[in-house]
């Protein structure tokens, strides 16, 4: 585990290479697999594999999101705010997940922020998205991880990223 956590970096250029389905699989079982608080399982995913789309969700904020374009995938992650009042913390972790599989499928992704962030100064990023992809207004968008084949190696983390300092035993 510490070795893909090592190596996994935030990917935001890719190969036109598609994701074969059995990764792809793979990847969603992890999203589906990740804790819930209550067992509410409040996260709902939408896999986006359609270059158009992408190319249209990528706009969706002014900066930071223009790289989806060029991703062969996405997936939209979204809580359902009428079944946790923690939906937030489940799709992050849900998002992790996916991040981690596809890290050992040999892909490469990054996070989209989508909650807080705005399209313009009229519209939300969500909402922008919430149009393109007919999702109801109670299905809440955190993120959009963007997947890919990696174009080009970046170099994993070593031991000197590690901020020991933030480490506190017993007391702060
Ligand atoms: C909550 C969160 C939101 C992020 N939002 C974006 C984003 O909107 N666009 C982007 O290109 N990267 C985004 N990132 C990726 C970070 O920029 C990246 O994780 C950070 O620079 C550390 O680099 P690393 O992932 O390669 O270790 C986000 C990461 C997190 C955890």
């Amino acid at each position: 585990m510490l070795d893909l956590l090592y190596k996994r970096r935030s990917i935001r250029k890719f190969t036109n290479q598609d994701i074969e389905a059995e990764k792809l699989d793979r990847i969603l079982q992890a999203a589906l697999l990740a804790p819930s608080s209550k067992s509410a399982y409040p996260c709902e995913f939408v896999v986006i594999d359609e270059k158009q789309i992408n190319e249209k969700l990528s706009v969706c904020k002014p900066l930071g999101a223009g790289f989806l374009k060029n991703a062969s995938c996405s997936i939209i992650v979204a809580g359902d705010v009428t079944k946790s009042d923690v939906w937030i913390e489940d799709c992050a972790i849900a998002a992790s997940f996916i991040q981690l599989q596809a890290e050992k499928e040999g892909l490469g992704t990054c996070w989209i922020q989508i909650r807080e962030r705005e399209y313009n100064d009229e519209q939300s990023a969500e909402s922008y998205i919430q149009e393109v992809l007919n999702i109801p207004s109670n299905i809440k968008i955190l993120a959009i991880i963007a997947i890919g084949y990696k174009d080009g190696e970046k170099a994993g983390r070593d031991e000197t990223h590690l901020k020991k300092e933030k480490l506190h035993t017993n007391s702060f």
